[in-house]
């Protein structure tokens, strides 16, 4: 029998009773890191939370991000989340999005690519939760988005380590939404479709070669994968990743929303 009331019952009432941190859409005074700060999503990530007001550094291993780590380590997860807290003395809202794409038939997926991708998108976000885990359950409201992908839910064709990896990262924003709940810190993720970004450029031209069509061919095919037939725009993803980085998305846990124009509806 499910027990509603009680010492216990009332206790766990209370915590959550003190825990919401309820309303509005701004990030003023929140502190933000961003991984995969430097690809096409990555960019409108920063964008889009400095635009609700937040403080936000950017992490990645290229380009201009203001801290640069390999995170496909533990090491490279602990120093950047320490570099953050050391900098701005606290940390709020943790966008997990740095990620890598390896094309190849599973009986010839090279073992260092399958590592090299499921460490980028799986150990990788666990490395940083942990890292991160004190700060963001002392932030009032704390946020985790995490960027998954439609090959969470979908097999998606010589990706097997991409598929393997954002399935997996799907039970551990679960697990984290269940742990993190009693603190007021909720962990999501979202499922983007096809966006025009270096990760799809990066796949033109093998998918070309192993479909005997052109690059623009292979394209015109993503975009009529989704309806509405074009890309999803970094921005849409963005928007929704702030969404759930606001206050006002308290009580939303453990989900992943497909964001794909309902590709995989
Ligand atoms: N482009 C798409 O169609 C698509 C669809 C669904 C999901 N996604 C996901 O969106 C996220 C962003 O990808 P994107 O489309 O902007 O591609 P992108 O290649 O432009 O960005 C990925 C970023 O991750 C960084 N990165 C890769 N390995 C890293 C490492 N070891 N350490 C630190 N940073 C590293 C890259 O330097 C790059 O800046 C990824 O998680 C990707 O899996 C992309």
């Amino acid at each position: 029998m499910t027990k509603t009331s009680g010492p216990e019952f009332r206790k766990s009432a209370e915590r959550h009773e003190q825990q919401p941190h309820v309303g509005g859409w701004s990030l003023e005074g929140r502190v933000a890191l961003v991984t995969g700060a430097t690809g096409g999503l990555g960019k409108a990530i920063v964008t889009e939370l400095r635009e609700r007001g937040a403080d936000v550094y950017g992490v990645d291993i290229a380009g201009d991000a203001i801290f640069h780590a390999d995170l496909s380590t533990a090491e490279g997860n602990r120093r950047m989340v320490s570099q953050v807290i050391e900098t701005a003395g606290r940390l709020d809202i943790l966008v997990l999005n740095a990620g890598c794409q390896f094309v190849a038939p599973l009986h010839e997926f090279p073992d260092a690519e399958w590592e090299r991708v499921r460490s980028v998108a799986l150990d990788g976000p666990f490395f940083a939760l942990k890292a991160a885990w004190r700060e963001l359950t002392k932030s009032p409201g704390g946020r985790v988005v995490v960027t998954a992908s439609v090959s969470s839910f979908t097999a998606a064709v010589q990706k097997a380590a991409y598929t393997a990896a954002k399935h997996g990262v799907l039970g551990l924003v679960r697990v984290a939404a269940r742990e993190g709940a009693a603190h007021g810190l909720t962990v999501n993720a979202v499922a983007p479709g096809w966006m025009d970004t270096g990760m799809l450029r990066g796949q033109l031209e093998g998918a070309a070669a192993r479909k005997g069509i052109s690059t623009d061919e292979v394209i015109a095919q993503m975009r009529a994968w989704q309806p509405g037939d074009r890309f999803v725009d970094v921005r849409e993803v963005a928007a929704t990743i702030g969404f759930l980085a606001s206050p006002g998305a308290s009580a939303i846990n453990g989900v992943c929303l497909p964001i794909d124009l309902g590709a995989t509806a």
